[in-house]
């Protein structure tokens, strides 16, 4: 047209600068801030790699306190929010209520609405980021009928989400360090990915000058799908459709097949063609936990057995077809005894972080403009209105 490119799906098109995330597909490689992710989900903590994220530096000793305060201080959810939470049908998809009560934080936070103000954006930015593991493990206790657990100060982010995912009032509840270790590292290895589905989401949300916690909803939503943060979700149900190692292969003819809509899911990335490099990382903190709670699980047999034959398979290795982070992280949530339908809920936990980094970065740019993508219209030309007696 000479106006504008058609980019279906914005394979071609850079939407933004950012000084965030930097992936390079062919190579494998994933860098925060200009840090490997395999020496942050090493060697760091989350909330370290949060600060990272939303300042750019690593935190000096003064400043990770002040940070790890802040947070702290801010993970109690408004007591109203309860009865937010009791409006929903109990077998509700967690997802669905996450939406609800992220969008819902607007109407709390009056305070922090002026997207202009920078500290404001902060305030906003922390509340998100300390708020949602209580929201998701309140989501989780509402679907159980079980009372909600609140958080507690002494706890590290992983223990805490832990400790009110699993405390019951009326027992002892240990963290195991091996099971805080790994929900620390899965959180890590999601926190940011650059311009994604859902993070492009918050920034076109967030261009029109909508309050952050709105955006997030927004966000959240894009998450939700199954090509995007459904994946490790469809990967735990997969594997329990595949059921023993004998059936592997006839799975990997059916996703060869292009006649069935089949896909192996937790295989593939638009980015990365090659190893995912989050999915190394991944598959260690796996198999110590899996370890850790001596299980030989028929699940991490079958996936196992599916990595080899992908890995070796022509049609996988053609396509570069690698297995991506969810591949394993459903398996870990699951030998962490989180249900298949709170993976995603995690997964948009751990992404907040990278979605507030984000549209902080959107609205300090100067460059930045409304979102407005063009279309190229393929319906009728102008025609008249035809009466209802004269229509076919
Ligand atoms: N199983 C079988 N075939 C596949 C798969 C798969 N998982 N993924 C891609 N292909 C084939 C596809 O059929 C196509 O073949 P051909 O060239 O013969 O038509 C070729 O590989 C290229 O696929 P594509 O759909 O053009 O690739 P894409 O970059 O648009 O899709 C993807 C990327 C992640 C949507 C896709 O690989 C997929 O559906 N994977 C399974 C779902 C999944 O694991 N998603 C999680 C992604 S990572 C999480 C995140 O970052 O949010």
């Amino acid at each position: 047209t000479g106006k504008f490119s058609y980019d279906p799906g914005y394979t071609a098109t850079g939407s933004c600068k950012s000084k965030i995330t930097y992936i390079d597909g062919e190579q494998g490689v994933l860098l925060h801030r200009g840090y490997p992710i395999d020496e942050l989900a090493e060697q760091s903590d989350f909330l370290e790699v949060s600060y990272l994220l939303l300042h750019g530096e690593l935190p000096n000793a003064a400043e990770r306190d002040r940070f790890v305060n802040t947070i702290t201080k801010h993970t109690m959810v408004h007591e109203q929010i309860n009865y937010l939470y009791r409006g929903f049908r109990r077998d509700s998809h967690p997802m669905a209520v996450m939406i609800g009560v992220v969008g819902a934080l607007a109407a709390f936070y009056h305070d922090t609405t002026d997207i202009d103000d920078a500290k404001q954006r902060m305030i906003a930015s922390h509340r998100l980021i300390a708020k949602m593991p209580t929201f998701a493990a309140m989501a989780y206790k509402y679907s159980i009928g079980q009372p909600f657990v609140y958080p507690r100060n002494d706890l590290t982010y992983a223990e805490n989400f832990l400790h009110m995912m699993f405390a019951v009032p009326c027992e002892d509840y240990q963290i195991n360090p091996i099971h805080a270790r790994a929900m620390d590292r899965l959180l890590i290895l999601h926190a940011d990915h650059e311009q994604n589905a859902s993070t492009s989401t918050v920034r076109l949300a967030g261009s029109s000058g909508a309050n952050p916690y709105a955006c997030i909803a927004a966000g959240i939503a894009t998450l939700w799908g199954p090509a995007h943060g459904g994946a490790n979700e469809a990967v735990l149900q997969m594997l329990e459709e595949i059921g023993t190692v004998e059936s592997i292969s006839t799975f990997i003819g059916r996703a060869k097949d292009k006649d069935d809509p089949f896909r192996l899911m937790g295989f593939g990335h638009r980015v990365y063609k090659n190893y995912d490099p989050r999915a190394t990382v991944m598959r260690e903190t796996c198999h110590e936990v899996l370890d850790d709670l001596g299980l030989s699980d028929e699940l991490l047999k079958i996936a196992m057995e599916l990595e080899r034959i992908a890995l070796e398979d022509k049609y996988f290795v053609e396509r570069k077809l690698y297995p991506n982070v969810d591949f394993y992280s459903g398996l870990i949530l699951q030998a962490l005894g989180i249900p298949t339908h709170l993976f995603t809920v995690i997964f948009a936990l751990a992404r907040t972080v990278g979605w507030v980094a984000q549209w902080n970065e959107m609205i300090e740019d100067p460059e930045q403009k409304i979102g407005r993508p063009r279309q190229l219209y393929t319906g009728p030309a102008q025609r008249s209105f035809v009466p209802l007696s004269e229509r076919a």
